[in-house]
């Protein structure tokens, strides 16, 4: 297939695009490189790979990038609850205005197949954790950025955009290592913080949420994109591991087995709107798809790479969607929440 990849240059996008191209797809990125494109680098030398520097609120630059494309792989927005709350007007334009405009010339281009990333932040705050969350629960959107997502996925699978294949795939926290390093993601953070500051802040610790690796992430993608059509139109998916629930406080042990000596406080919070148990079993049951990473394999892996000092400064505001992070363990811009991402 011919796959256009917003947001390629990103944390997922960057590991897709390359495990897209190496299957044999033809890939087309189309990215604002708003962190920069070094993530991209290695795909340059691939016939197979072409770039559209271009921003999604740029109708002509969707239009140039729709042509001739099979499917869309949605990935471009501002990520995370903390970017979207700093800058909410270009997260309602790009996450929101700008997602709408991709699916409707998509769906005018007579792209095939459509597959959306959102984000199991949708259903919000459980009021029971022993209840696991499906597909099929209500959707609580209690940030900007789980209202911009819960709002295009109405969209595509509404009936405007019917006769295009469109698959929502909402995905678990992600952690683990990419061209795109990012430690604003709370696995990553966690590991950081306790590697290279020897001190972690945790802020709501009894929260729960689900994690995934990026590259079973990445492979939920392309799971769906060699899926009968008739398999994933119109389908919601989350994207995860069932026995990957955790709260913060359990990463922390996990972390704690790989990396001692670290100092880790404990800051209680009432109120998260980031409260959630969720199963994966449709996406077993219906595409066969079970991450083969574990978080205690992401943390190996991040606090291998810290510890190689491939990254240079890891506090660096390429590193994160929310700027620059102190030593000391915070975050450098006054009044972001520490431990999201
Ligand atoms: N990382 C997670 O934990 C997570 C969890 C659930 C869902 N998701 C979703 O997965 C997708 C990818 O997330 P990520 O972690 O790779 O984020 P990321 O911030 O690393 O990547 C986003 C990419 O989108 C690009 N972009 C942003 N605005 C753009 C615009 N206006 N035009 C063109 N390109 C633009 C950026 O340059 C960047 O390369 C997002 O849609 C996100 O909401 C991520």
């Amino acid at each position: 297939m011919k796959i256009l990849v917003t947001g390629g240059a990103g944390y997922l996008g960057s590991i897709l695009s390359l495990a897209l191209i190496e299957e044999g797809h033809d890939v087309r990125v189309l990215d604002n490189l708003m962190y920069g494109g070094r993530a991209l680098l290695s795909m340059f030398g691939h016939s197979r790979f072409e770039l559209t520097a271009g921003d999604i609120r740029d109708s002509s630059a969707v239009e140039r990038a729709l042509a001739n494309i099979d499917a869309v792989v949605h990935l471009a927005a501002i990520v995370g609850d903390p970017a979207c709350a700093r800058d909410p007007e270009a997260a309602r334009a790009i996450n929101e205005h700008g997602s709408l405009g991709v699916v409707r010339a998509a769906q005018a281009a007579g792209v095939g197949r459509f597959v959306f990333a959102s984000t199991c932040s949708n259903y919000g705050r459980m009021s029971d954790t022993s209840v696991l969350a499906t597909e099929d629960h209500d959707l609580r959107p209690l940030s900007l950025y789980a209202e911009t997502k819960v709002a295009v996925e109405r969209e595509l699978l509404g009936a405007g955009a019917a006769s295009m294949a469109g698959t929502v795939l909402r995905f678990a926290t992600l952690f683990g290592v990419s061209p795109r390093m990012r430690f604003d993601l709370t696995v990553n953070q966690f590991v950081m913080e306790m590697l290279a500051h020897r001190k972690l802040v945790v802020y709501g610790e009894r929260f729960w949420r689900p994690y995934v690796h990026v590259r079973d992430a990445a492979r939920a993608i392309m799971t769906v994109l060699s899926a009968p059509v008739d398999v994933v139109r119109s389908q919601v998916f989350n994207v995860g591991h069932t026995d990957e629930n955790y709260r913060k406080v359990d990463l922390v042990g996990i972390i704690g087995r790989r990396v001692s000596g670290a100092t880790v406080e404990f800051v209680s919070v009432a109120d998260d709107p980031r409260d959630y148990k969720v199963s994966f079993e449709r996406i077993r049951s219906t595409l066969g798809f079970v991450p083969t990473r574990r978080v205690a394999d992401g943390i190996e892996e991040v606090a291998r790479v810290i510890e190689t000092g491939v990254l240079g400064k890891v506090e660096d505001a390429a590193y994160s969607n929310i700027g620059e992070r102190a030593p000391s363990g915070a975050i450098a811009a006054p009044g972001t929440p520490i431990c999201v991402p």
